[in-house]
């Protein structure tokens, strides 16, 4: 399905963005990583015998050295992956100014930019797939989580009307917004919040971050990375704009 496709995956090193780039490189792709974190992106790229670059995509001439690096080695992108992403957890009263800043360079106009600058390659080939790493906080809010909620609400924003203008070039655009994926982002919000509520590890994940799914299962990375997949598939040439929910039920209440 990927077969000589250009895919460029942000936070590869890591979690989701990672499942994503294995699933993808064993389609046939020719996968492009990103990722801030060097070390690790070395060793899993080696695996893959997959392309990669350190970019800090908070920073905007990162976002246009990852197109141009793509560009330069496979000579296009067919397939734009934004999954680069963090949390901050904070009463709005001490939220953090500068992590708000990060937060909105990072998971929105990073996207933003990546796709601005991939899109005349999708559209000179009359095809092409943005898939946005998107979460139900881009769909429902939680408290505490202000820059993550905002961000995300933007990206869906970003989705909807970059799809209405992919359309005619053959370009889908898709946000896939799933709940808790057991990934180290969340392994890390289990360990605080644990320590936090004075409770187990198990019962932050039954009580806190399953409470509002009907399927009482943290999501594995690689059933999102089939998802992505999916859309790269014929069955996705007529899903653009959508806020694909991979959430066990949390936004059905
Ligand atoms: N894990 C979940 O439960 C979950 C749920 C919904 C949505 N998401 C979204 O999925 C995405 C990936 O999350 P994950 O759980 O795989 O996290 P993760 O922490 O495992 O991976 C995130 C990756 O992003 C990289 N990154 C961080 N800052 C960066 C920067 N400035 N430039 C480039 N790369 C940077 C990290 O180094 C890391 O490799 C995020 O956008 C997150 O919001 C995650």
């Amino acid at each position: 399905m990927l077969e000589n496709k250009v895919c460029i995956v942000t936070g590869a090193a890591s979690g989701i963005g990672l499942a994503i780039a294995k699933k993808f490189a064993e389609d046939g792709a020719n996968v492009v990583m990103a990722d801030i974190n060097e070390a690790k992106l070395m060793e899993e790229a080696s695996k893959l015998n997959a392309k990669f670059i350190k970019t800090d995509l908070s920073k905007r001439e990162d976002c246009k050295k990852l197109v141009d690096f793509a560009v330069e080695n496979f000579n296009g992108v067919d397939v734009l992956v934004n999954v680069a992403g963090i949390q901050t957890v904070s009463p709005i009263e001490s939220f953090p100014e500068d992590k708000w800043d990060f937060m909105m360079n990072l998971m929105l106009t990073a996207p933003f930019l990546l796709t601005k600058y991939s899109w005349p390659y999708m559209k000179k080939k009359g095809w092409g797939r943005v898939i946005n790493l998107n979460s139900i906080h881009g769909l429902v809010a939680s408290e505490f989580k202000a820059a993550y909620v905002s961000a995300k609400h933007g990206l869906g924003g970003l989705t909807k009307t970059c799809a209405l203008e992919g359309g005619p070039f053959g370009i889908t655009v898709n946000s896939i917004c799933p709940s808790y994926v057991r990934t180290p982002l969340v392994d890390n919000q289990i360990a605080d919040q644990a320590i936090t509520h004075g409770i187990s590890a198990d019962e932050v994940i039954e009580n806190i971050m399953l409470s509002k799914c009907s399927v009482k299962k943290l999501i594995e990375p690689e059933t999102v990375a089939d998802v992505a997949l999916f859309l790269c598939s014929s069955a996705g040439d007529h899903i653009t704009g959508s806020m694909l929910t991979i959430d066990g039920g949390w936004t059905a209440n």
